[in-house]
């Protein structure tokens, strides 16, 4: 059986990926120093699957720690998670997130050609566009007018894979750029647990959804949107776990670059409607100053990924929202309960 190694496997996107990969009937193994996620959610991924997996509590720039991990097990494939994420934090120490997320990709990649692992998949994310001025997205728009540290750190790591394919025919690359992921397993046993106050739309308003915080600020309403508040693709973490799986499954030498998005727009009033008829919960917000850095739309043309994957998203906002909130509310400090 194949085994692919996930750094990273323990956070958001990692734990419901880690899921999608057991039930696929491909073997997990996971490398996570745990400062942004826990133990736990590799605990209930196991029980919910019924399968296990390894893990080891690593640091993925740390390389003599992650060569023992590559001289322990035969991969198949890399799936590249591990990095710090925070948009604003990475405004406030751009040091530390060039750093950790560039060491941690060439360190990788590095003991991947030293142990013959020929494929990766790369989590990148959509910040790469920048403010792209005609929507939806595609893969072919111009990327690497980022506005925050965090983005660029995508940006110069999707460089690194795209020279390392162009250097070595047998490699396979895979650039997955995310949208906007919210929700959570329909089993509200794993989810999205942010470490203090949410960046995050989501996790913002399911905290005020359980009562943590008073109330949602919606960061503006004057954009040249439908209601004049931001508009994003939302998908479903389950359906961009699936991605994840497709991107593995059709792994060709090469370097690959898909979108995963719905396709669709929601604004923020539009995603605070679609919370509220879906958990029934009541989401007081009080419009206030736009966000730094912000862009006013954002959404993806998803089409790659169906034609070239097979992968589309199945899961819409009030799936999104549901399980966001059974996650919250099964788990109101996250896994510190
Ligand atoms: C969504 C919308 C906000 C919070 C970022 C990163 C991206 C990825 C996802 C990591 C915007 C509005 C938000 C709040 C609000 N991160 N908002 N009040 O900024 O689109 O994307 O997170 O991979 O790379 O760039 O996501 O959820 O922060 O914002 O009004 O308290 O919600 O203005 O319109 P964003 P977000």
């Amino acid at each position: 059986m194949a085994t692919v190694l996930l750094t990273g496997g323990a956070g958001f996107i990692g734990s419901h990926t880690a899921l999608e990969f057991l039930n696929a009937g491909v073997d997990v193994v996971v490398v996570d120093d745990f400062s942004n996620s826990s133990p736990k959610a590799l605990d209930r991924v196991q029980k919910l699957t019924g399968k296990s997996l390894t893990s080891y509590n690593q640091n993925a720039c740390d390389a003599e720690g992650m060569r023992r991990v590559f001289a322990n097990c035969r991969f198949d494939a890399v799936v590249h998670f591990a990095g710090f994420k925070a948009v604003g934090e990475s405004v406030a120490k751009p040091l530390e997130y060039y750093r950790n997320n560039i060491d941690s990709a060439l360190t990788v990649c590095e003991l991947m050609r030293e142990y013959d692992v020929r494929k990766i998949v790369f989590s990148s994310s959509a910040t790469v566009y920048g403010s792209a001025k005609t929507m939806p997205i595609l893969e072919s728009f111009e990327t690497g007018r980022c506005t925050n540290p965090y983005g660029w750190t995508k940006f110069m790591i999707e460089q690194i894979l795209l020279d390392a394919a162009k250097a070595d025919p047998n490699l396979s690359v895979t650039l997955l750029r995310y949208f906007n992921p919210v929700g959570a397993h329909e089993s509200g046993e794993i989810g999205e647990d942010p470490l203090g106050l949410p960046n995050n739309l989501a996790p913002f308003i399911t905290q005020v959804a359980v009562g943590k915080r008073a109330k949602l600020n919606v960061f503006g309403n004057t954009y040249p949107t439908p209601d004049g508040t931001g508009v994003r693709d939302y998908i479903h973490v389950v359906d961009l776990a699936q991605g994840h799986v497709a991107a593995y499954q059709h792994a060709t030498p090469g370097a690959h670059i898909y979108n995963l998005g719905t396709g669709k727009g929601t604004s923020v009033l539009e995603f605070v409607a679609a919370f509220e008829r879906a958990t029934g919960v009541h989401i007081p917000y009080e419009i206030v100053e736009p966000r730094p850095g912000d862009v006013a739309v954002c959404y993806a043309d998803p089409k790659r990924a169906e034609q070239e994957l097979g992968w589309t998203a199945k899961l819409g906002l009030d799936e999104m929202c549901r399980d966001a909130y059974n996650w919250q509310r099964k788990n109101p400090n996250g896994y510190r309960d």
